[in-house]
Order: C-alpha cells, then sequence, then structure tokens
C-alpha cells in the first residue's frame, strides 16, 4: 500500500466531517434556491499576498470565486433566484445553454438589470450535456472581471465515465485572468480603458486555475481524466499544453468531438474544452499545465503530482462522449445569407460607422467610447442585425478586418464551423464560441431554432463594450 497523500487525508477529512458542516441552503420566499452576488474576498495571488477583495456569487454562506460548480443531467431544469447583493445592477447569463429566450440574463436585451438589493428567478431546462459557465451579463467588462463567473456542469444521460477508453474521474478546471496591483488589489480605475479595448482588451497580469495561482493537482499513476476547461477570462486568448499528458480533444464548448490527440488546447475567451489526460507512470515524469501567454514561451499555471496507488490497465482507445442527439443539423441546399464583418481597433480603425443613428468618423466615434464595430455599427443594440423564422439554416460568412483576433459568441444557440481558417477553428466542430484572427474569414451555420431575442458579441469583453455587439431576431 502507498503511503496517502497530503491531499487525500485532507479530502478524506473533508468527507467525514462533510456532512456535518455542510452550508446551509439559502431558500428565498419564491422557494427557489438561492444564488447570491456580493462582495468577499478571495486568495487569488500567490501565498504571501494578502487576499483580493472581488465580486462573487454563493449559494450557501460565502462566496467563492469562481462561483459554486452547478451540475445537473441533461434535460434537467436550474433553478435559482438570483439575489443581487452588489452595489450595481446585474444578470446573469448562462453561456452556450441553447435556453428559454426570457432566462438567457442578456441585460438589457432579455430582461432589465436587476438592481441592488432585489432579485430575479431563473428557472431553465439544459438540453444538451457539457461543459458550460455562467457569468454576470450587466457591465460585463467589470463584472466579470470582479470574479462573477462559475462553472455550470450538464452531465451524459447515459455513463461515459468508467466506461471502457472513458475516463475514472473527471475534474474542472476554471481558468481566469486577473489585472492585480502590487498589493493584490484588482485594479479598478481602468474598466472603460479605450486603449486596452482598442487593442487586445484588459488584459491580466495574474493567471488563476480554479481561483488559485499556481495550483498542484494531484493524479494518480497511469490514471485517465477527463478534464473540462474553462476560459472565463475577459481578454486572455489561452493556448494551453498538457505537457507529458498525452491530452486528446473530446469536446468544444460543451459538444463532442471525435476523440483527437492535440498538442495545445487553444482556448479563447469564453470557450472551453474537455480533454482526456494520461498520468505517466513514473513518479517523477514532468507533467505541468503550461500556458503561452503572448510571447510564444510556455509558463507553468498548474502543476501535477502523480501520487498513490498506480492503475494498471493499459488504457484503450479514447472514447467518444456519447452524441447530444439534439442539435438539429444544418441543411446547407438554400440556406439565409447573413455576412458579420468586424472592424476597428488600434492600427486600423475604421471609415464612417453609425453610433446610435449618427454617422462617425473614428474621432468622433472614439469620444464617445466606442472603437469597433459589426457590419458598420458600433454597439448596433436598437435594430436586430437580422431577422429569421424559426427552423431556417443561417449561413453566416465572418470577416476580420482588424489587427485582432476575436471570439465570437450567438447566444441561444450551437453553430458548425464550415470553413477552416487558422489552427482553432476545423471544419466540422459545434461551438457556441469562435475565434478568428486578423484578416481571417469564417462561415458558420446554424438552425434558428430557438425563437427570440439573441445577441451576438465578441467575449472579449472591452471589445463588446466598445462596439462589437448586435443582436438576430428568430421568429
Ligand atoms: Cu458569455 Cu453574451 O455571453
Ligand atoms: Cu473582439
Amino acid at each position: 500500500m502507498t503511503r496517502p497523500s497530503r491531499r487525500t487525508l485532507l479530502t478524506g477529512t473533508a468527507s467525514l466531517f462533510g456532512a456535518a458542516i455542510l452550508p446551509r441552503a439559502v431558500f428565498a420566499e419564491t422557494g427557489l434556491p438561492v444564488l447570491r452576488a456580493s462582495t468577499s474576498t478571495a486568495q487569488l495571488a500567490p501565498d504571501g499576498y494578502p487576499a483580493t477583495p472581488v465580486w462573487s456569487y454563493a449559494t450557501g454562506d460565502a462566496g467563492t470565486v469562481p462561483g459554486p460548480e452547478i451540475r445537473v443531467t441533461a434535460g434537467e431544469r436550474v433553478q435559482y433566484r438570483l439575489v443581487n447583493d452588489l452595489p450595481q445592477p446585474t444578470a446573469v447569463h448562462w453561456h452556450g445553454i441553447r435556453i428559454e429566450n426570457a432566462m438567457d440574463g442578456a441585460a438589457p436585451l432579455t430582461q432589465a438589470p436587476v438592481p441592488p438589493s432585489e432579485g430575479f428567478d431563473y428557472d431553465f431546462v439544459t438540453p444538451d450535456p457539457g461543459t458550460y459557465w455562467y457569468h454576470s451579463h450587466n457591465r460585463s467588462t467589470e463584472q466579470v472581471a470582479r470574479g462573477l463567473a462559475g462553472p455550470l456542469i450538464v452531465e451524459d444521460r447515459e455513463p461515459w465515465l468508467g466506461e471502457l477508453g472513458a475516463a475514472t474521474r473527471e475534474v474542472t478546471l476554471v481558468l481566469d485572468d486577473w489585472l492585480l496591483d502590487a498589493d493584490a488589489t484588482i485594479v479598478e480605475d481602468r474598466w472603460d480603458d479605450l486603449h486596452a479595448a482598442a487593442h487586445g482588451g484588459r488584459m491580466g497580469n495574474t493567471v488563476t486555475v480554479n481561483g488559485k495561482a499556481y495550483p498542484n493537482l494531484e493524479i494518480r499513476p497511469g490514471e485517465r481524466v477527463r478534464l473540462r476547461l474553462i476560459n472565463t477570462a475577459t481578454a486572455r486568448i489561452m493556448p494551453l499544453v498538457l505537457q507529458g499528458l498525452a491530452p486528446h480533444l473530446i469536446s468544444l464548448d460543451g459538444h463532442p468531438v471525435q476523440p483527437r490527440a492535440i498538442e495545445t488546447v487553444l482556448l479563447g475567451p469564453a470557450q472551453r474544452a474537455d480533454v482526456v489526460i494520461d498520468a505517466p507512470m513514473d513518479p517523477d515524469a514532468q507533467i505541468a499545465l503550461l500556458l503561452d501567454p503572448g510571447n510564444g514561451e510556455l509558463v507553468e499555471i498548474a502543476s501535477f503530482a502523480v501520487a498513490g496507488d498506480a492503475f494498471t490497465t493499459v488504457h484503450a482507445d479514447v472514447r467518444a462522449l456519447p452524441a447530444w442527439g439534439t442539435l438539429p443539423a444544418p441543411d446547407l441546399t438554400d440556406p439565409q445569407r447573413e455576412t458579420l464583418l468586424m472592424e476597428g481597433g488600434a492600427m486600423r480603425g475604421m471609415l464612417e460607422t453609425e453610433y446610435q443613428g449618427k454617422v462617425m468618423d473614428f474621432r468622433e466615434l472614439s469620444s464617445n467610447g466606442m472603437v469597433w464595430a459589426f457590419n458598420g455599427v458600433a454597439n448596433g443594440m436598437d435594430a436586430p442585425m437580422f431577422r429569421t423564422s424559426l427552423g431556417r439554416t443561417v449561413h453566416m460568412e465572418m470577416t476580420n478586418r482588424s489587427m485582432f483576433p476575436h471570439a465570437i459568441h450567438l447566444h441561444g444557440h450551437h453553430f458548425e464551423v464550415l470553413a477552416r481558417s487558422g489552427a482553432s477553428n476545423t471544419s466540422g466542430d459545434i461551438r457556441d464560441t469562435v475565434m478568428i484572427g486578423a484578416d481571417e474569414t469564417l462561415e458558420i451555420a446554424f438552425v434558428a431554432d430557438n425563437p427570440g431575442v439573441w445577441m451576438l458579441h465578441c467575449h472579449m469583453l472591452s471589445h463588446q463594450a466598445s462596439g462589437m455587439m448586435g443582436w438576430f431576431e428568430v421568429a
């Protein structure tokens, strides 16, 4: 028998007393369990630094960063009464869920933001299994950057864990990026920094994994684990390397892919990837989660310790996740054709652009806090970009005529990436957020099968706030 590691002991102790000290569930008058948004603190920076004041979600007593993991099985309901204990209005968006429109949380389009000390009842079905997340959708450049984000895991209806070729355990890893001062407080005076917005967005200087800098994760020798990776950063693109762990990609944005060996997992803001890793048998093997911060160098953001009893079974080929079976396939014989032209930002700017019904030059636009446009309109919230009828296939050609990459997210739908453009966008993949590089063109298609008004925006949240935002209507 191997000696139990420190972590095993700690977990053992926690579960021993767990029953007695479970946080009391908090119920509002409506009977729904409460999801409370409030201020709290979190030890984000490495040990030795002070704790950071954050804004966080709580389902029990104390708010945590990331927010508590919400876990349901596909087809089940998620029910929470959001209680706003923040000094600002807020709303919760359930990113990637093909949700009923009124529950989308896309303030101000689908609901008014909830004022301080008021609430809102969210109650919706999660049709598709996969890795999702929830986050603030009001003043999100600030509110998400302060910590208002958490994982939402929708489990498969059929068992996968423990089956032949599957993993025996799964771990959710929420990756985030914080802009901290030397005293570990969040830099607060640059929410609307137009210079950052015109570049890659408000970039942080501290990357955390499940709210901690440089955590140590334990894995048993020979163990096969499913990692659910979520990038909740407001701006940082995360090229990730799972060194020495033979990663296989099994899902993108919640939707299964045919398992494929992968060297770099490229996660744009809001994107998710599920990856199966195989731990080495050798406890001294070099294994780590590495991130390219943008200069091509790899830095370690989490370490793995190989410890505990070894798995000696030889692994079969990585098992695919069960197919959704819920998403209609686009009919490309005569789709409704739409285009999305992205313009703006530093070094290119744009010619004349409409903002609030008025045509402006780049100078006037930026004096209004706008530096980006979709189809010649900055922050086009007055009218839909397009309308389509329920059940119609929409084919969209996206062109990025700026010098910066973008992460384009459609609410209420998942789409098929038709044309490959850059390493991150393999054709045939189904996503809810897609990366598009400078001067790239990308084609996507989806069946508009979810009635309502749906936002479409860049998930680099400073880009969204400075023009890259619009909506479409399905009726
Ligand atoms: Cu995850 Cu409109 O956003
Ligand atoms: Cu963008």
